[in-house]
This record gives structure tokens, sequence and C-alpha cells, in this order.
């Protein structure tokens, strides 16, 4: 049955903190890449999910920005995460967006390990950082409280084999589940139109196996999945569950935080997504009426 057909799954893993704070910097350096040189104003304004082997294990990342404007995405970022990693800049401390995330992943009932970062810089204060976060209910274990503190540098590398092993040994206690063996369900992370590939949405399949050719309902619009791209931004036939991809083939833009769920049958596929985009339609005339009326 079922049950006997779960298996362990890589940890899902949520990068957040207050903005310049060194979020995607950490990810740069655990995945040894340059996401943020490319970046407008060095602001990151989306959602990156990437995966990572460390130890011959899967660790799935997702990053997340910390201005203030992008409130929605990390709350749906900790709505989607098993483990919170909260980076707070040394030199900076506990600021609003700290706090904001905070207050998400207690929501999420997420677990947080604490990454201090840029301990590199001589105005480095981490005993301040851990003294602010008291105040918020996350104490170290140093101080008698039993939240995980990494102090580290994003910048150097110093003490971020310390935050993946941290990572791994949570991932070792919960064992977290899914079955491969099923139709996949998950969440879209983001989408978008593109001028050549039409609709394309990056998923986050949470369970079962997702497969090109799979007839997928997603949000109120439904497909095919004509193409898989993974994060490395090749081509895939087929991903498991706790891994980020890149899909084309639907008929429509999802949002950000839909549900999609693969159906066996294409029909039924079709009927649901139909269904669902007539009701969409209908409230966004009730909607406008409304407007209009005003
Ligand atoms: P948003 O996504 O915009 O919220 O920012 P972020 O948290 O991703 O920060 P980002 O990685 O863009 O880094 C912000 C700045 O801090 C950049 O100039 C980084 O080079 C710098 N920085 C990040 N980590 C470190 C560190 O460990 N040490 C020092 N000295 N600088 C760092
Ligand atoms: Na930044
Ligand atoms: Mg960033």
């Amino acid at each position: 049955d079922q049950e006997d057909q779960l298996q362990i799954r890589p940890p899902v893993v949520t990068i957040m903190g207050h903005v310049d704070h060194g979020k995607t910097t950490l990810l740069d350096s655990i995945r040894n890449t340059k996401v943020t040189a490319g970046e407008a104003g060095g602001i990151t304004q989306h959602i990156g999910a990437y995966q990572v082997v460390v130890n011959n294990k899967k660790i799935t990342f997702l990053d997340t920005p910390g201005h203030a404007a992008f409130t929605t995405m990390r709350a749906r970022g900790a709505q989607v995460t098993d483990i919170t990693i909260l980076v707070v800049a040394a030199d900076d401390g506990v600021m609003p967006q700290t706090v904001e995330a905070i207050s998400h992943a207690k929501a999420a009932e997420v677990p947080i390990i604490v990454a201090v970062n840029k301990m590199d810089k001589e105005s480095a204060n981490p005993d301040r950082v851990m003294q602010e976060l008291t105040e918020y209910g996350l104490v170290s274990e140093a101080w008698g409280g039993d939240t995980i503190f990494v102090p580290l540098s994003a910048l150097s590398g110093d003490g971020i084999e310390e935050l993946l092993e941290m990572i791994l040994l949570v991932s070792e206690v919960e064992e977290w589940k899914a079955n491969p063996n099923r139709a996949a369900t998950g969440t879209v992370i983001e989408a978008q139109l593109d001028k050549g590939r039409g609709s394309v949405a990056t998923l986050l399949v949470q369970n079962g196996t997702l497969r090109v050719g799979d007839s997928i309902v997603v949000g109120n619009t439904f497909g095919r999945v004509r193409a898989m791209v993974n994060d490395l931004g090749r081509r895939v036939k087929e991903v498991g569950p706790s891994t980020p991809v890149e899909i084309t083939g639907l008929s429509d833009v999802p949002q950000a935080g839909d549900q999609f769920m693969v159906f066996t049958d294409e029909k039924k596929a079709r009927q649901v997504g139909e269904a669902r985009a007539s009701k969409q339609l209908d409230e966004q005339r009730k909607e406008g009426a409304k407007l209009s009326l005003d």
C-alpha cells in the first residue's frame, strides 16, 4: 500500500533573511556559482530553486528575496519548506525582514537554523545577534536553548561545511518521506510567459514522479508536460520528490504558490483545468462588475 512505498526524500531548505544579509552569496558559495553578480542592483526578485549533493545526499535549496516588497514570496517559501535557514549579517544584526522571516517560519511550523553571516568583517558581533534573537524565542544551544546557530562567512566559505552538516543532521532526525511511485503533486515556485516557449513554470515536485508527457492541472490551467529542464539547464525526462524543474506545455501561465497535480487520464485533466479556468473567469467578471459599481 501507499505507506510501504514511502521513501526518504531530500530536505527542502529555504534561505530567508533581511535584504543584503548574504542569502544569495551563501547559495552561490554552496553551489560554486555567481548568481549574485547577475542580479539587477544586487537585489533578488524571485525565488531561485537549486539542488546540491553533499556527502552523496541531495539537498534542495530555495533562495528568497530579502527586500521589504516581497513578503508574499517569503511566506510562500516558508510554506513549501522543511527547514528555514535564517541568515543574519553579524555586522547588522536583527532587522525588520529578519523578524518577518521568523514569523513566516513559525506560522509554517518549520525548524529554523540560524546562519550568522559576514563573520569575516571586523565589525561582526555574533553575540549581539544571539542576544537579539532570544527576544524572538531563538536561543542558541550554547545559551541553554535548542536553536542551532552556525557562524560563517558566505564570502570566504568558512563555516559553510558546518551549516551543511547541520542540515543533514536535522534531515536524518526528521526523515522526510515521499512516494516516488505515484502521480506527481507539488507547488509552483514561479511562472512567466516566454516569447518563444509560451508558458514556462518552475515547479517543486513534492510527492510522486513528474514525467514528460504527463497530463497536469496547475492552479487554474492545464496541459501536457512538453519538456522539462532541471536547475542546471539540462533537459530531463522525469524528476522525483523534492526536485525543482522548469516545465513547458501549459495552456496558460499559472501563479506562484499554485498547487499542481498529474492526472493519469488526459481528458480528466482537461475537464478539471477548464472547470477551474471558467470558475476563475466568473470570479473576475464579478470582481469587475463590483469595481465598475464603485
Ligand atoms: P537580497 O536577495 O537582495 O535580499 O540580498 P541577499 O541576502 O541575497 O544578499 P547578497 O548575497 O546579495 O549579498 C549582499 C552583499 O553582501 C554583497 O555585496 C555580498 O558580497 C556581501 N556579502 C555576502 N556575504 C558576505 C560575507 O560573508 N562577508 C562579507 N564581507 N560580505 C558578504
Ligand atoms: Na542583495
Ligand atoms: Mg539575494
